[in-house]
C-alpha cells in the first residue's frame, strides 16, 4: 500500500517535470518563445564567468560565490524546459537552435537535466565546503553546456 502512494506520487513528479514540445501557434508567440530562451540563457552565461575564473585561479575560490551562481543556474535551468517546449521550426525566427531539438525533445530534455544536476551538485559542495571537488563541479557544469551544444545550438 506504502509503496504503490510512493510509486504514484514519483510518476506524477515525473509526469510534471517534463513537458511534451508542442508547435507554436503564431509567429508571435514562436518570436516571444525565441527572445525568452536566449534571454534565459544570457542570464545563464552571466553566472558562468566568475565559475570559469575560479577554476583557471584567474580569481580567489569564494563559496558564497559559488553557491549563489550554482543556485541561480541551477532555477534558471528549470526554465528551459517551459520555453524551448514551444517548437518554433513552423515560423522564420531568429535561432541558433537546431531543428534536432524538437526532433528528440527527450534527449533534449535529458540534456537539461544534466545542467540542472551539476548546478545543483555544485551548490550543494559549496554549502558544504567541499574545497577539493570545487573545480570538479564547475568543470561538470561547463561540460554540460557543451554536451547540449555540440548537438542543438549552431555555431
Ligand atoms: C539543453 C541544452 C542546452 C544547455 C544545457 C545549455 N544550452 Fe546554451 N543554448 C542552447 C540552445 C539550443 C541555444 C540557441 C537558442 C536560440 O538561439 O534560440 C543556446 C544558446 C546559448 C547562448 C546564446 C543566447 C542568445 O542570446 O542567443 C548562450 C550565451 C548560452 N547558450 C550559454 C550557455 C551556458 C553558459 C550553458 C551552461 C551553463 C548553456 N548554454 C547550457 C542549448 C543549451
Amino acid at each position: 500500500m506504502k509503496i504503490r502512494f510512493i510509486t504514484a506520487l514519483i510518476g506524477a513528479v515525473v509526469i510534471s517535470a517534463s513537458l511534451n514540445a508542442a508547435p507554436a501557434k503564431s509567429e508571435k508567440h514562436a518570436a516571444a518563445a525565441v527572445q525568452f530562451r536566449q534571454a534565459m540563457l544570457q542570464l545563464v552565461r552571466s553566472n558562468v564567468g566568475a565559475l570559469g575564473g575560479m577554476a583557471k585561479d584567474q580569481i580567489p575560490m569564494n563559496a558564497a560565490t559559488l553557491e549563489k551562481n550554482a543556485m541561480r543556474i541551477e532555477q534558471l535551468s528549470l526554465m528551459m524546459d517551459d520555453y524551448f517546449s514551444v517548437d518554433t521550426r513552423n515560423f522564420p525566427v531568429e535561432t541558433d537552435a537546431l531543428p534536432g531539438v524538437w526532433e528528440d525533445y527527450a534527449d533534449f530534455q535529458s540534456k537539461i537535466v544534466a545542467l540542472t544536476t551539476a548546478a545543483n551538485e555544485l551548490k550543494v559542495a559549496a554549502q558544504q565546503g567541499d574545497e577539493s571537488s570545487y573545480k570538479a563541479k564547475i568543470g561538470a557544469i561547463f561540460k554540460s553546456c557543451k554536451g547540449c551544444h555540440d548537438t542543438y545550438k549552431a555555431e
